[in-house]
């Protein structure tokens, strides 16, 4: 058993290993080529959905996403306080408005107040599923466009479909922390292709070729190609006013490899949850458990205990002292946070359950490096902590 048994721990062994020294042993070129374009349509192809673009995190894959949905500046966009800070981030950078909604028993958006903000007009959602949690399915379904945040969530489904397939574009992470890692990555995913061409300048430069770097006229029409009557290289044609947030090829054969063991990983998380879960439910008089919409199958990205009562920290750190390392709920309320100060937003409904969820609530880990009695430990430290 581990010294500190890890909220959150990648895995990956000699395979990895060997595949990524094998393609620099053989290549100068290391940016996103043949094995990134391959990483996004077996991505794309697992969440059912015909286009994927890789970025290098979870956050530029939601930066470019909302940058796509092409919401004028000061669009009122749905999204939870309780949330993780990028993407609210994402939002405000591009000059949307974020209208907040509180976090419900699931910790995840409340969707009386989504479908609320719906009938008053607002057309647009910014949506994650917290900690492996699906949002109902009737939410995707109350506006015109909707980003969907999947980074803690992927391998959940609800009645029987992947989360990570529901939004306009739905975005992934591959942070270490996250189901599958790329050391840093993230994915962008949608079914339309006009989106995804955006989405692909977007990552490039703004361009409006799509030839990968180190590649030229995969499309045989490269001199095809006229600026206000000037011949130019379709290369060097700006499309879109873009970044480069491209990922390394590296990122594209680890998640190839880490994709195939997804299954595997989800798996070990729901019976890590479900081992928790069972030893922790009688002491529902401390503590409340999490909750799931019907239908919802997740493959939790931690475990979320809120404390009815006493002091959080102080359980935290006692907890932590014996081993077991704890995290926040992300942002808790992102609107206490100092990047909100002056920043233009809108809060119609209250913030009361994601404030008390910010002050009363800790993660403790699930993920697929933890083993049986490291669950046992995690659950004998959290139920003897919480019930001095
Ligand atoms: C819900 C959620 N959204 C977005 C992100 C950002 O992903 P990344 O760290 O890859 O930028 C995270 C990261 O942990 C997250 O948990």
């Amino acid at each position: 058993m581990r010294d500190l048994i890890p909220c959150y721990a990648p895995d990956f062994g000699q395979e990895e290993r060997m595949a990524v020294m094998q393609h620099l042993a053989t290549t100068q070129f290391i940016t996103a080529g043949p094995w990134v374009d391959k990483f996004e349509r077996e991505f794309a192809k697992r969440l059912g959905r015909q286009y994927g673009v890789m970025t290098n995190s979870g956050s530029s894959s939601i930066l470019i996403a909302v940058k796509a949905m092409g919401w004028p500046a000061g669009t009122e966009v749905a999204t939870p306080a309780l949330t993780f800070p990028t993407d609210v981030a994402a939002l405000v950078n591009l000059g949307m408005v974020p209208v907040f909604v509180d976090c419900f028993d699931t910790y995840n958006a409340d969707a009386n107040q989504l479908y609320d903000l719906s009938q008053k007009g607002i057309k647009a959602a910014l949506l994650p599923h917290m900690f492996g949690i699906p949002l109902p399915e009737v939410v995707w379904t109350l506006f015109d466009k909707t980003v969907e945040d999947n980074c803690d969530a992927l391998g959940t489904t609800i009645n029987g479909r992947m989360t990570g397939a529901f939004g306009t574009v739905s975005c992934h992470s591959f942070y270490p922390a996250h189901h599958i890692t790329t050391g840093e990555g993230g994915m962008c995913v949608t079914a339309n292709h006009d989106v995804y061409s955006t989405l692909f300048s977007l990552v490039s430069w703004g361009r409006d070729c799509y030839c990968r770097p180190g590649y030229d006229d995969s499309c045989g029409n490269r001199w095809g190609h006229k600026i206000s009557g000037i011949d130019y290289d379709h290369k060097y044609i700006a499309k879109t006013c873009g970044f480069n947030l491209k990922p390394l090829e590296m990122c594209g054969i680890l998640g190839r490899l880490q994709l195939n063991k997804l299954d595997k990983y989800a798996e070990i998380r729901k019976r890590n949850f479900e081992y928790l879960y069972k030893r922790l439910v009688d002491c529902e008089d401390v503590v409340k458990l999490p909750v799931m919409p019907s239908g919802a199958d997740p493959s939790w990205f931690a475990f979320p205990i809120f404390l009815k009562k006493g002091d959080r920290t102080s359980v935290c750190k006692r907890i932590e002292a014996r081993g077991v390392q704890v995290r926040m709920p992300m942002a808790g309320n992102i609107t206490l946070h100092p990047m909100m100060d002056g920043v233009p937003h809108r809060v119609p409904f209250g913030l009361d359950r994601s404030t008390e969820v910010m002050r009363q609530t800790f993660l403790v880990g699930v993920n697929h490096t933890i083993t049986e009695e490291e669950c046992e430990h995690i659950a004998k430290v959290v139920i003897e902590e919480i019930s001095i």
